[in-house]
């Protein structure tokens, strides 16, 4: 094996470029893994913005990963040349509050690819410690590994609820994160699920994913119409895109004393009609990324045969990197999840 291997970095920003760098350094307790599927991810556009707030090119893209396992230091035990894994993408510190807490997603100190200390996993190899190493089962895809990931964080998400009530949720925005929270919703027996997105083809794949209602919030109500639909509103709304109405969209569609979890990172500021919350007593709760047990958690579900196929909507090799980030920078063509296969 030569000791250099095939990247895709961002140089600067809007510039994606195939660079040689040395293959990962693996330490007693990590493995290294040869990559098989990278998935494109909202923060790989961020990075190829220059807008994302710690990944800053140059920097390599991609943290959502499946591989085999090449090659593993002195202290691994669990792990052996020849599995087929996926990694969860982020080493917490461990001793901080929220690491104390199991939380390691609220971690102030951790690393994640992508960084000076971290490559990231548009490569051909990519290394990681052992405890972050999840086996794929026989007969699940490199494809479904990748995107164990983002399930993660609609994993996490739904988690965010408190009430144990199973009635009607909405779910506003659906692109592969409002997506994948519909089918953990549904994992999770929620029975009535209501869903908006601006483009028609992310609302069939909702229908398609059994939503009862899926609706254009540009060209209908969709508040209207999912409150008469259901009658008392929402128990649970997840938000998971980013227009200025959306915050008061989710207000008005909830029940008194319901959630709201947002999920979108919105960075600008946008009206809130505050009187809603309180005169419903309703809670807005903020979503960030996963705790590493909703990590576990999602891989149990993609190792259990859930089957996650219809949302990789392109594939494409390393060497097409730049294309899929053009591709999702213009929003041309119906994109859920790009795949990069090395
Ligand atoms: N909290 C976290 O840990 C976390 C993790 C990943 C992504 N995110 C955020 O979640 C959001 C969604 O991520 P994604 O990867 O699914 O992005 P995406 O671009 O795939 O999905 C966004 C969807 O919203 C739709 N949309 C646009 N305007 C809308 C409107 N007014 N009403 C309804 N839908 C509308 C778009 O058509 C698109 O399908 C982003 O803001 C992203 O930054 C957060
Ligand atoms: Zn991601
Ligand atoms: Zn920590």
């Amino acid at each position: 094996m030569s000791n250099m291997m095939r990247t895709a970095m961002v140089t600067k920003p809007f510039t994606v470029e195939i660079v040689e760098k040395p293959v990962p350094k693996y330490g007693p307790d990590d493995v290294l893994i040869k990559v098989k599927v990278a998935g494109v991810c909202g923060s790989d556009l961020q990075l190829y913005r220059g807008t994302h707030p710690f990944r800053q090119p140059p920097a390599v893209l991609g943290h959502e990963v499946a591989g085999d396992v090449i090659a593993v230091g002195s202290n691994v035990t669990k792990l052996q040349v020849g599995n087929r894994v996926a990694v969860l993408p982020h080493i917490e510190c461990g001793t901080c509050e929220f690491c104390q807490a199991d939380m390691q997603n609220l971690c102030v100190n951790k690393t994640v690819p992508g960084t000076p200390k971290w490559e990231g996993t548009f490569a051909e190899y990519f290394s990681a410690p052992e405890a972050k190493t999840y086996k794929i089962a026989d007969g699940v895809s490199y494809e479904m590994g990748a995107l164990v990931e983002p399930l993660a964080v609609a994993v996490h998400a739904v988690s965010r609820v408190l009430s144990d009530k199973r009635g009607s949720i909405a779910i506003l925005g659906c692109g592969t994160i409002g997506l994948l929270t519909l089918m953990v919703a549904k994992e999770f027996g929620y029975k009535r699920i209501y869903c908006t997105d601006t483009a028609p083809f992310n609302n069939e794949m909702a229908l398609k994913c059994g939503a009862n209602m899926a609706l254009n919030p540009l060209e209908t109500d969709a508040v209207e119409a999912f409150l008469k639909d259901n009658g008392g509103g929402m128990d649970v709304t997840f938000v998971a895109a980013g227009s200025p109405d959306i915050i008061n969209h989710a207000s008005r569609l909830t029940k008194r004393l319901g959630e709201i979890v947002l999920i979108s990172m919105i960075t600008k500021d946008i009206p809130v009609y505050t009187y809603g919350f309180v005169y419903n007593e309703q809670t807005l709760r903020g979503a960030m990324t996963y705790r590493n047990a909703d990590y576990e958690k999602a891989m149990e579900l993609i190792n259990g045969g859930l089957d996650l196929s219809m949302f990789v909507t392109q594939n494409l090799p390393l060497s097409e990197a730049g294309s899929a980030l053009e591709m999702l920078n213009n929003k041309s063509g119906d994109i859920i999840k790009i795949m990069i296969n090395m």
